[in-house]
């Protein structure tokens, strides 16, 4: 009985080679990411997928995710679908790749002082009477070069005196030698390990021009949502490490690949990449077995800035002697995604109370004062990106991204297609308005319907079973006719999310000794922070209640930052000297305040 499963939407035939892979694990195998925050557990009802033929039967998880409508419509879990013959498959939310990624240009130019130079010289031949070695010769016109074995071994298979030769350095690095003049040609990659996303940067080191940009659904997505089931994964799987390392450094490989062609660029002269991630992020790509994260003190492996040659590294897109420069990383979880950020806020000089957070499912909150900088990072869970939310989704298109309710619910949707889903903005709108309206309490309870003053609204909220929910959209006005609904959980997640962030918040303007009156500035880093209603934010109390004006969206800060430090080499010192080890890490869920600070944060005052 031969098993294989059939895409009908890209055509394309797998055959199954386990029957004990999934049905998520074999398109993840084929590199077809399904949004999965649960890492296939089985237990966040996401994966959803259509398929039509031998498959196991309904199981009790689906039971519990999957309605009587979807269930008669081959609706099924990806994570708890396995394949017993034929079956053609047709993915929902599931994204390609190549469909998540996109391509922009921009003119932007950063400060170049490189660590990559490139040199047209004539290396002098030995003769009898100097009996120069070959690396003599080379360092009588470069002056104290160093050659490591690799590339010596190159050099003596190549060497030829009657050309001149362009020769790379890396400080004082040998890294090339090329028999013709490649000036030029000049490239480095800055790149963003998200949790989710995965973004790279091509830039021309010779005048700090970005060229093109890249980015893609991080490829570990599969083991899970966040960084902590990146994390048990390792620490349930012997290869755990191995394959999460491999995973990210395959699908940048790809992106990397996707950028030079596009660009025209041989991948000899891609000398460096600079890279930036969550501790977590950091340890998965160098192979670092992030155990040390999993318990108290939850310190990292090391803190310092790696630099390690591509191809020891695995990665293979670049010259393979090219230079993989990972930032430093600050403690505990907040890494050097939190450093590029610093860098991007150009925090060099503090001369004012600035906070800057990162509400991404792990929120990453510095605050940086003329007398120091402090740093924590608060388990905020995955709900500002719409996990854990029983309609939540990503930012794609078909999500409810804005709310306001007047008369009733007015909402707008990504690209204006029917509803499918709400994302972390339109949930934190959602919230706001339902305080404004007084749909939920203090304490974040769902009213009676009668309480409001308004039949439209009151209408809008309905019981599943004891509990309540508040319908966002009519079942007529989204794709699948399925009602979507706040339910009294998704309150409650968002509370828990935002007294995370409250408490990180307060716990550092304890320890730093300043009044939140006396904040000057809130820089929000990443890209949620983009498009995020913040006077909703302001109002459900994500932030403290400062003007509006002082809050000020980095967009992708710590993406910024390591093209920064990628182009400017003084950068990239400072961001270890000052921004990483000079930057007290703060564990808040030790304070002894954390826990009045968390429980109070999730009131709506
Ligand atoms: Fe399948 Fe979460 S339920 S991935």
């Amino acid at each position: 009985n031969e098993k294989k499963i059939h895409l009908p939407e890209i055509n394309k035939t797998i055959n199954v080679a386990n029957s004990k892979d999934s049905l998520l694990d074999l398109l993840a195998k084929e590199e077809i990411i399904i949004y999965s925050p649960c890492g296939g557990k089985g237990t966040c009802g996401k994966c959803k997928i259509r398929v039509k033929g031998s498959v196991n039967d309904i199981t009790n998880e689906e039971k519990n995710f999957l309605t009587e409508d979807e269930l008669e419509n081959d609706i099924r879990l990806a994570c708890r679908t396995f394949i017993t013959g034929y079956a053609d498959v047709y993915l929902l939310e599931g994204k390609l790749r190549n469909d998540s990624k996109s391509s922009l240009e921009t003119l932007k130019e950063y400060k170049v002082n490189n660590k990559v130079i490139k040199k047209y010289i004539k290396i002098h031949k030995p003769t009898l009477e100097n009996n120069n070695s070959v690396v003599e010769c080379i360092n009588n016109s470069l002056k104290d070069v160093h050659i490591d074995l690799d590339m010596l071994r190159k050099i003596s298979k190549d060497i030829d005196y009657s050309k001149n030769v362009t020769i790379t350095l890396y400080d004082n690095e040998l890294i090339d030698m090329e028999y013709e003049d490649t000036r030029d040609k000049n490239y480095g990659v800055a790149i963003d390990i998200g949790t989710t996303t995965v973004a790279c940067y091509l830039m021309d080191l010779n005048n700090g021009k970005q060229i093109k940009v890249s980015s893609t659904q991080n490829p570990q997505a599969v083991y899970g949502a966040d960084v902590i089931s990146r994390i048990n994964y390792c620490l349930e799987n012997e290869e755990g490490v191995e394959v999460l390392s491999k995973k990210v450094k395959k699908g940048i490989d790809e992106l990397i690949k996707e950028l030079s062609v596009k660009a025209n660029i041989d991948k000899r002269h891609i000398y460096q990449c600079v890279l930036v991630g969550n501790t977590t992020m950091n340890h998965l790509f160098i192979g670092l077995n992030p155990k040390s994260l999993s318990a108290m003190p939850f310190n990292p492996v090391i803190k310092d800035v790696v630099i390690e040659k591509a191809s020891r590294i695995g990665i293979n897109s670049i010259n393979s002697h090219g230079k993989i420069v990972f930032l430093s990383n600050i403690g505990g979880f907040v890494g050097s995604d939190t450093v590029g950020a610093i860098i991007s806020a150009d925090l060099t000089h503090d001369v004012d109370n600035s906070l800057i957070i990162d509400l991404g499912t792990n929120g990453e909150i510095v605050l940086s004062t003329p007398k120091g900088r402090y740093a924590c990072s608060t388990a905020a869970g995955p709900a500002f990106e719409g996990a854990k939310i029983k309609n939540g989704m990503q930012a794609f298109s078909g999500a409810i991204n804005s709310v306001i309710i007047e008369d009733d619910m007015h909402y707008t949707t990504i690209d204006n297609q029917p509803a499918k889903g709400i994302c972390g903005s339109g949930l934190i709108d959602i919230i706001s308005e339902f305080i404004r309206i007084g749909i939920i309490t203090e304490d974040g309870k769902i009213v009676e319907p009668h309480v409001l003053n308004n039949e439209k609204l009151s209408k809008r909220i309905i019981k599943n079973g004891r509990k309540k929910e508040v319908i966002i959209a009519y079942d007529n006005e989204t794709y699948n006719r399925q009602i979507i609904t706040i339910t009294q959980k998704d309150v409650r997640e968002l509370q828990l999310a935002k007294g995370a962030i409250k408490a990180g918040i307060n716990i550092l303007l304890k320890v730093a000794e300043v009044k939140f009156q006396n904040i000057d500035r809130i820089l929000l880093a990443g890209a949620f922070g983009n498009y995020i209603n913040k006077e909703s934010a302001r109002r459900i109390g994500v932030f403290p209640n400062v003007e509006l004006d002082k809050i000020i969206s980095l967009g992708n800060a710590a993406g910024e930052g390591a093209k920064l430090a990628l182009c400017n080499k003084e950068i990239l010192d400072i961001s270890r000297r000052e921004y990483s080890l000079a930057t007290k890490h703060i564990e808040i869920s030790t304070h002894p305040d954390f826990q009045d600070e968390f429980v109070s944060g999730m009131y709506f005052k």
